[in-house]
């Protein structure tokens, strides 16, 4: 067992530069947590006394968005992570030694990316990030309020004795005494600004309200999935237009360019249907297409022309399994009352069909094995359709180029820590 311990501290060691999730792939409440595990590691490995813990600020990631760089290089910096493979860029037990510390202040003075070393600056406190790829990068942050890396220059010493008033000492980072109200809820550019939960359940509202107003019988659950999200970062359009839709959400502010009295009359169906071939943007009709079972988002600055105005809206996702708009081919009835087999009405919505019978306990102890944390998947080959020629006005101007494929560092930790913890 003790062999086992020097194995997982070795291993955390050998991590020390990344995170094994992606934006893209988890919440931003899990992205969070490993990142202050992270700066926790870090500040007890080179005995950093001054290492703050990390809070998210949805207004810095909105600004990451938009690309406004209030205060960058003197109270604010940026950096991009996640690279798929891992990249290791800089050396830490170089950069960090104490020698080396005048000569690491004067790097970050020159204002440019300084890669894994970014996240973990001890004087940082907030972080807001968004899914952006810049090959091999998968994820865009900004970082306050050190802009200069300055909180470098601190001799060594006991991880959290170096806090400044109003942070205690919480296991090695400086915590504040009150922790920071997690952030509210409001309306407008709303994916960015609430977590994917939040934003799945205010969807099923939507469209639970919509299949009630206009009798829709087929009107399927949603379901977050990490798969579609990362399809629509690296603008994967396989399947489009045959089981798969892309749309735009989240006008700010808020513009109605469908009449969805009109459109859903029985007498226009046929013309409805018909608008949705081949791949027409439906505005608002999009995520109320009956047939959708899944979605995938990101933020997405975009501006888009109608005839004679312009919306913006602030976030891209990809729907499956419906590629057209054939399930709005339907009469009207109660509300979750045509269903496919395998989904019952739930309040109006087709969901997934629980089990009628608890599934008995089993009887022996279940060997306590660690459980992997599940990733999204990786891409694998790289896509083939770029950016359709409407979306040359869009933000984020995402590379083209494509990330090899690669377990990352913490894949192959978890299925080491997987495989040792079964031969111990
Ligand atoms: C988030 O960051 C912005 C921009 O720096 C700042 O004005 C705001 O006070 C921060 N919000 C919170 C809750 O700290
Ligand atoms: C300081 O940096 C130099 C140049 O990057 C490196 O050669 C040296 O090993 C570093 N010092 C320590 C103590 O790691
Ligand atoms: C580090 O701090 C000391 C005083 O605390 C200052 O004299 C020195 O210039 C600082 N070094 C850098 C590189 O900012
Ligand atoms: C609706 O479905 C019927 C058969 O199920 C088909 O004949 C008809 O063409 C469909 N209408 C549209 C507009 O797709
Ligand atoms: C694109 O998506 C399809 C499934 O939708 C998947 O099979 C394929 O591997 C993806 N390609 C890339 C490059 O991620």
């Amino acid at each position: 067992m003790k062999a086992f311990n020097v194995f997982i501290v070795i291993l955390a060691l050998v991590c020390l530069h990344a995170t094994g999730t992606k934006l893209v792939s988890t919440t931003k409440e899990e992205y969070l947590k490993e990142l202050n595990e992270l700066r926790r590691d870090v500040a007890k490995k080179y005995r950093i006394p001054n290492m703050y813990k990390l809070f998210w600020n949805d207004t810095l990631a909105e600004e990451g968005l938009l690309a406004k760089y209030n205060g960058l290089w003197e109270t604010r910096r940026q950096t991009y992570r996640d690279s798929d493979t891992l990249e290791e860029v800089r050396d830490l037990d170089s950069d960090l030694a104490e020698d080396n510390r005048t000569a690491l202040v004067e790097e970050y003075n020159e204002k440019k990316e300084m890669h894994e070393l970014e996240v973990l600056t001890p004087g940082q406190q907030e972080i807001g990030c968004i899914e952006w790829y810049k090959a091999p990068y998968f994820t865009y942050c900004f970082l306050e309020p050190d802009g200069t890396g300055n909180s470098w220059n601190t001799s060594q010493g006991e991880p959290g004795s170096a806090c400044a008033q109003g942070f205690v000492n919480d296991d090695g980072l400086c915590s504040p005494v009150i922790e920071p109200t997690p952030t509210a809820h409001p309306t407008g550019t709303k994916f960015l600004r609430t977590t994917k939960k939040e934003y799945i359940k205010d969807l099923n509202k939507l469209r639970r309200d919509a299949a009630k107003k206009y009798k829709i019988p087929n009107m399927y659950e949603l379901f977050w999935d990490n798969a579609l999200a990362e399809a629509s970062l690296l603008s994967n359009f396989s399947g489009i237009w045959k089981t798969k839709r892309r749309i735009w959400q989240d006008s700010d502010p808020f513009k109605e360019v469908r009449n969805l009295d009109s459109d859903l009359a029985m007498e226009n169906r046929a013309t409805l249907i018909n608008a949705f071939v081949g791949g027409g943007f439906m505005s608002e009709a999009e995520v109320l297409i009956p047939g959708q079972q899944r979605i995938g988002c990101i933020p997405w600055d975009k501006k888009f022309d109608y005839n004679g105005f312009s919306v913006f809206y602030f976030t891209y996702c990809f729907l499956e399994p419906e590629g057209t708009g054939n399930s709005w081919n339907m009469t009207q009835g109660e509300p979750g009352s045509v269903c496919a087999s395998g989904f019952e009405n739930n309040d109006g919505l087709c969901s997934p069909a629980r089990p009628t019978t608890p599934s008995p306990e089993p009887t022996t102890p279940k060997p306590k094995i660690p459980q992997p944390k599940i990733v999204g998947p990786k891409p694998t080959a790289p896509p083939k359709a770029s950016r359709f020629e409407s979306d040359s006005d869009s933000k984020p101007a995402q590379d083209s180029d494509l990330p090899t494929d690669g377990a990352s560092c913490g894949q192959i930790g978890m299925t080491l820590i997987l495989v040792f913890s079964m031969i111990f």
